[in-house]
């Protein structure tokens, strides 16, 4: 990869869009994080906030599965490195007993029946203080130096996790089936009475399955629905 490192940067992701891959850009903080469903995304420094530019090797019907593939290599390192109980939410999200670590923001550029490019922002929750987050996240987020109760080596992570998935680019796209069982075994969704919210709509329902596309399978009084997107949250 070629890399980028600012110190400060409006948003990885959108300096990331306008590059040839391979390339990672890496920021020290953001000043216009962005996150899924057009949602900010807090990027003070302590975090760990890069993109990879790649050209994925995969057809258009499996594009969907990447935010899942990334959010298993990035929990396989966490697991393995840090020996934290990390899990996934539908479709990306990193959480550690129901905390998020983790966001990922993969954006496509070029054709949309053949993309070119894709950028994957990762955002981890790497060295911060959460009692420093806006007041509306603090519930809801933790970080890895207070998970592990020590700062952590944010370039040994970026290396490994990079690795990781360099590994998984390689493979693709023979080890979609494989990485999708991993998927759903990290998964905290599954079997789960589950709200996805859509721009139009809410569905509620058990979580069954995911689809080979990435798609969450609900079961509802409906009937069975194949969600592509959405913000979901787990009932209790
Ligand atoms: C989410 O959970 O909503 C996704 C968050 C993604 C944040 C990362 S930080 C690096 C990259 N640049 C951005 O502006 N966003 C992503």
């Amino acid at each position: 990869y070629q890399i980028t490192y600012f110190d400060n940067i409006d948003s990885t992701n959108n300096y990331a869009r306008s590059l040839q891959p391979p390339q990672v850009v890496i920021a020290e903080q953001q000043t216009k994080g962005r996150g899924r469903m057009g949602r900010a995304w807090f990027s003070a420094p302590g975090g760990i906030y890069f993109s990879l530019v790649i050209t994925p090797r995969c057809s258009v019907d499996e594009i969907p599965t990447i935010p899942l593939l990334i959010s298993t290599a990035i929990t396989k390192v966490l697991k393995r490195e840090l020996g934290i109980q990390a899990e996934i939410k539908w479709p990306n999200d990193i959480l550690v007993q129901g905390q998020k670590v983790t966001g990922i923001l993969v954006e496509l550029a070029g054709e949309t029946d053949a993309p070119q490019k894709a950028v994957i922002g990762v955002g981890i929750n790497a060295n911060q203080n959460t009692n420093l987050f806006p007041e509306e996240l603090k519930k809801s987020v933790t970080s890895l130096r207070e998970l592990n109760c020590s700062p952590v080596n944010r370039k040994l992570m970026l290396n490994s996790i990079l690795e990781e998935i360099t590994q998984l680019f390689f493979e693709l796209p023979n080890c979609i089936p494989k990485v999708l069982n991993t998927w759903k075994e990290y998964s905290c969704t599954l079997g789960k009475k589950i709200t996805v919210k859509q721009v139009s709509k809410t569905i509620t329902g058990i979580a069954k399955d995911i689809d080979r596309s990435g798609a969450l399978i609900v079961e509802t009084p409906q009937g069975e629905q194949r969600i592509l997107t959405g913000d979901l949250s787990i009932n209790i």
